[in-house]
């Protein structure tokens, strides 16, 4: 714990940023984790995942923007990665996951507007292709504002997924207030620094929630989206969907872009809706922080990769 809190704590020094940026190591775990730097990239990623049945959701990198042309910017990414979705004929297969810091949410006061109304561009381009958009969720500050974006934009685009967080202790009560008919659901453990005050820090106590909340979603009408590499959750989900009887179209397991492809294959082989999260761009270095700090051995992976050349 005290090893992923170091890690999460330095993901936004740039003095740190620029020295790791230039060494190799780097660059191979940027590989494994990250499509690529351009839309180009991730619609070839998305077109091969398809190829094999498997769906995906893509992100553009980037978090925490500081400007509202920057955020604009962003957005106008959105636009044209989805029409470069549909003009590969990928709209059936792909959709798009936003963080709401990304398209204005930490620009002060104005910010939550502004963000509602970026994210609301996103989502009417999506619709009008006929495909999905997922609100990411970020660090515990960023919570309310971001269910709050949820639930406002919803009354125009029913579809628009959200994600709760197992190691949040609030994530009980969410769950049950937003497991509504077809609600789309992403439920993840969690992958920003956890304040004690708010969300459980062991990991029993996580993947015990995220069970609670699983049951939750999987007894509702909800769309669960069942976001782990983790086997035994991943069995659970099973069993819990069999329980309920959900079918493979009333949920989807997610996974990460580089993790664990065997398993998403093995998953979607047998049947079940399986989508993969896609990370693309050049601002990569908060998401790949996250993925060292959640799982040490990526490190391990990364100089073994760098040894072996
Ligand atoms: P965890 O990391 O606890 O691993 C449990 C077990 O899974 C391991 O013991 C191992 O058996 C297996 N495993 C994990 N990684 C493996 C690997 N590389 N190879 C082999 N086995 C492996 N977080 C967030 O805060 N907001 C968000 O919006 C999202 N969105 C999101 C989307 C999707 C599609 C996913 C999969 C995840 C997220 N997350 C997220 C990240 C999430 O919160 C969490 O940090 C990671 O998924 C890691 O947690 P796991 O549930 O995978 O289990």
């Amino acid at each position: 714990m005290a090893w992923r809190n170091t890690l999460l704590a330095v993901s936004g020094n740039e003095r740190l940023r620029s020295f790791v940026s230039s060494s190799r190591m780097t660059r191979a775990v940027i590989d494994r984790f990250v499509a690529g730097e351009s839309a180009v990239d991730a619609v070839r990623v998305a077109g091969d995942l398809a190829e094999r049945g498997i769906y995906s959701s893509i992100d553009l990198l980037g978090e925490d923007t500081a400007h509202p042309a920057q955020a604009d910017e962003i957005t106008r990414g959105y636009l044209r990665l989805l029409e470069r979705l549909d003009d590969a004929g990928l709209s059936g297969w792909a959709e798009v996951s936003v963080k709401a810091t990304a398209v204005g949410l930490a620009l002060g006061d104005e910010g939550e507007a502004l963000a509602a109304d970026n994210i609301g561009r996103v989502c009417a381009a999506a619709g009008d292709m006929g495909t999905t958009v997922t609100i990411d969720m970020e660090s515990p500050d960023t919570v309310d504002a971001t269910l709050r974006l949820v639930s406002s934009l919803r009354d125009r685009f029913p579809w628009l997924g959200c994600v709760l967080q197992s190691y949040l202790y609030r994530t009980d009560a969410d769950a049950a207030a937003m497991a509504g008919p077809k609600a789309r659901i992403r439920l993840c453990k969690g992958a920003y620094a956890p304040d004690p005050a708010t969300a459980y820090t062991a990991r029993r106590d996580v993947d015990a929630a995220y069970v609670r909340s699983l049951r939750v979603l999987m007894a509702s009408e909800a769309y669960p989206m069942v976001a782990t590499h983790d086997p035994r959750l991943i069995d659970i989900a099973g069993t819990l969907a069999r329980r309920f009887g959900k079918g493979p179209g009333d949920f989807e397991y997610q996974m990460l872009y580089g993790v664990r492809a065997d398993e998403q294959r093995r998953l979607a082989d047998d049947g079940h809706r399986v989508r993969v999260y896609v990370p693309y761009g050049d601002n990569w270095y908060g998401y790949l922080a996250r993925r060292l700090a959640e799982r040490p051995a990526n490190l391990v992976f990364a100089a073994r990769s760098v040894l072996s050349r």
